[in-house]
């Protein structure tokens, strides 16, 4: 079905953020994992899944709509040279990201593309959440310094 070429636009504007965001916490995960910060690099490396899941609802929505799906373009990756700087530079790309999303929305009501629409919804709701774990981490930082945090990161062995 033939999809307004703005609403298509906007799903692909998404659709770099999700591969920028995969990116980036891929390579946070695996430097979480080099450290031994085992938890912290599971958990990294599922959102890094998640945008995966993300990105390929997109391509789909886009290519139902009859669109190109660009996902050679990727905005600015910032890699964090500590856990702190990960946590704030993910949590600014999620919060792009959630902005992104609001926009989106918002024209996919006015142009009545009610799919769309909905697959941005739940998109929405998964960043939120990433969001507000991102928070919760920088919260756990600020109350108990990062060395006590890390110390909570670390897997213990035999304890799966
Ligand atoms: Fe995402
Ligand atoms: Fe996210």
């Amino acid at each position: 079905m033939e999809g307004n070429a703005k609403v298509i636009e906007a799903l692909n504007e998404i659709l770099t953020a999700e591969m920028t965001s995969i990116n980036q916490y891929f390579v946070h995960a695996k430097m979480c994992e080099n450290w031994g910060y085992q938890l912290l690099y599971e958990d990294t490396e599922e959102r890094a899944m998640e945008e995966m899941k993300h990105a390929e609802k997109l391509i789909d929505r886009i290519l139902y709509l009859e669109g190109i799906p660009i996902v050679t373009k990727l905005d600015k990756i910032n890699v964090g040279k500590m856990v702190k700087d990960q946590f704030e530079n993910d949590y600014a790309l999620e919060k792009v990201a959630i902005q992104r999303l609001q926009k989106a929305i918002k024209l996919c009501i006015d142009l009545s593309d009610g799919g769309s629409r909905e697959l941005l919804e739940h998109i929405l709701l998964d960043e939120e959440d990433h969001a507000n774990d991102l928070e919760a981490y920088l919260q756990q930082i600020k109350d108990m310094g990062v060395e006590n945090f890390l110390t909570t990161q670390v897997h213990e062995k035999g304890k799966s």
